[in-house]
């Protein structure tokens, strides 16, 4: 669960210094991209992710514990405990759904410490709310805001650390969504993302497979009745950068000292980069 790779200075020297500019003549919403294993319009892709996470919001953190056999908290407290915070730091927390890791980050500041949780989909923003009322957190210590992560209404330089945990695979622009994080970051602030990956090691890959294509999409449709969002939740896995790609567009978004831990075997890896 801890393997540290950094990325080597052949990767490095791709690096841009300064975060990528946003295309303003980009029509993305009309762009081709995909959903899942789809093609579909940028604006289908938005409106489809928002479906399957309103679909699946009520359920979501009962299928979490039942996909990942309960995994999913043993590497959202990796990433926690991994958090360079403490008191007083702010913190935001990109894509929050239900909170676990904000609620997480917010007991390791104490009562000093703020986070903000953003979310563009209402209905997972709903449970987040709920879960960090419940966790005692408001009024004072947390916030909850319905955003895009890929345009965040914050001032540069406002966070000590920002914090995503699989999200990123959804947005419609992984790039402007690091551009935005690494802008918002104080200087000497923490990039941290959670997301999906690529098993490291054979054998587990072929098993790991045929549990994604054939249990996941099963386990979803008969404790949700869905199992469109389910076989999405496993296609874009697929679809995303594997580590090192994923550390490369982290690094040329601006970002220092770009590292990966893999946590089991690579199915999960933890990313981080600091502004410096
Ligand atoms: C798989 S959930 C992860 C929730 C939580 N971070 C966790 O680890 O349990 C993905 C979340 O990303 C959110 N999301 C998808 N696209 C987004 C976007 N463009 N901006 C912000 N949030 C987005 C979804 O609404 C959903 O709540």
């Amino acid at each position: 669960m801890n393997d540290t790779t950094p990325t080597n200075n052949a990767d490095n020297a791709a690096a841009s210094p300064t975060p990528p500019e946003i295309d303003p003549s980009r029509d993305q919403a009309s762009e081709a991209t995909h959903f899942g294993y789809e093609n579909v319009s940028g604006r289908e892709k938005v409106s489809r992710v928002m479906g399957v996470f309103s679909s699946v919001a009520s359920q979501y953190d009962l299928m979490n514990d039942l996909m990942s056999a309960g995994m999913h908290r043993l590497w959202k407290r990796r990433m926690i405990s991994l958090a360079a915070i403490g008191a007083g730091s702010r913190v935001l927390d990109v894509a929050a759904g239900s909170g676990d890791i904000a609620i997480g980050l917010a007991n390791k500041m104490g009562p000093s410490g703020r986070v903000v949780l953003t979310d563009l989909n209402g209905p997972m923003l709903a449970e987040g709310a709920r879960r960090v009322i419940d966790a005692g957190l408001l009024p004072g210590r947390a916030d909850c805001i319905q955003a895009d992560g890929t345009r965040l209404a914050f001032a540069d330089n406002s966070f000590d650390c920002v914090t995503i945990a699989f999200g990123i695979r959804n947005f419609l622009d992984i790039e402007a969504g690091l551009a935005e994080f690494y802008r918002i970051l104080k200087p000497g602030g923490q990039f941290m993302c959670l997301e999906f990956s690529r098993p490291i090691i054979a054998p587990l890959e072929s098993l790991y497979n045929s549990y994604s294509f054939n249990i996941i999409p099963l386990i979803g449709e008969k404790v949700t009745g869905d199992r469109d969002s389910y076989q999405y939740l496993v296609e874009s896995i697929r679809r995303f950068p594997d580590q090192k790609r994923f550390a490369k567009l982290i690094d040329k978004a601006g970002f220092e000292l770009v590292k990966y831990d893999n946590m089991s075997a690579g199915i999960v890896a933890l990313h981080r980069g600091y502004k410096i």
